[in-house]
């Protein structure tokens, strides 16, 4: 089966539902690459004010109440925040919300924002930073993880500098692929979007591949060993 959606650009993951979940739980990029280089970003959460933007099912989620945080989530799928509230019960404030939109909380509400390879879905990223700043407390931090744009260059024809939306088809079972589109920024696009924001980067880590995937995935342990496929931008609102 082959799904291509041709609405909005999170349309697909309603349409992926459950798959994603199976996909995405004990998955080579999702679980033994993105999150834990996330994590790490992210250090000590106990007693902080998080959002996670754009939650997809709960992973992070999860782990953030489990290490203490005071955590609401949003995302634009429907299924994503019903597999969400599913994961972590009814005690996390987890709303329908648009990366592309005025995003429904007050002005400071929050120590750190969370938003894992998502950003790459917004239409305007600089109006997203810009709305993960007004959500920041000053000295808030802001933790995102995407695509790195090298890596989604040497993967695509035309022009590093270009900023399009591409396409990539993911196979996400034996019977399921899905048409995921994204947009395609060159780094300095990617990073003035958060700076002209007011963020200040703190770090842009490249992140290596887990020794756990070493032998479950060697192929991509080794892929991943010569190239970064994600980077992560952990950015702070200064004042
Ligand atoms: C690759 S998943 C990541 C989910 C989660 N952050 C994680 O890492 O497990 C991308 C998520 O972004 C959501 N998304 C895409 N476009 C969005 C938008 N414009 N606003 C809010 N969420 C969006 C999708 O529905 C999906 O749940």
């Amino acid at each position: 089966m082959f799904v291509a959606v041709d609405e909005n650009l999170w349309a697909v993951y309603d349409a992926m539902g459950a798959s994603f979940v199976d996909h995405a739980a004990d998955g080579a990029y999702n679980a033994h690459y993105d999150r834990p280089a996330v994590l790490a970003a992210i250090g000590a959460v106990e007693g902080l004010d998080v959002l996670d933007a754009a939650c997809g099912p709960g992973f992070y989620l999860q782990k953030l109440v489990d290490a203490g945080a005071r955590v609401r989530g949003f995302d634009a799928s429907e299924e994503m925040v019903r597999l969400a509230k599913e994961r972590v019960g009814g005690e996390v404030d987890i709303r329908r919300a648009d990366l592309d939109s005025t995003l429904p909380y007050d002005d400071e509400s929050f120590d750190l924002i969370v938003c894992a390879l998502a950003i790459h879905y917004s239409s305007d990223r600089s109006a997203t930073f810009g709305e993960f700043f007004r959500l920041l407390r000053p000295g808030g931090r802001c933790v995102v993880s995407t695509g790195h744009p090298a890596s989604d260059f040497a993967r695509k024809a035309g022009s590093y500098f270009d900023v399009v939306m591409e396409s990539d088809t993911w196979n996400i079972s034996d019977t399921e692929s899905y048409e995921v589109r994204f947009w395609r920024e060159p780094l300095s696009s990617l990073t003035a979007a958060a700076t002209d924001s007011g963020f200040v980067i703190r770090s842009l880590i490249e992140p290596r591949p887990t020794e756990s995937m070493l032998e479950r995935w060697p192929e991509d342990h080794a892929e991943l060993s010569r190239a970064p496929a994600f980077l992560v931008l952990d950015l702070l609102r200064l004042a």
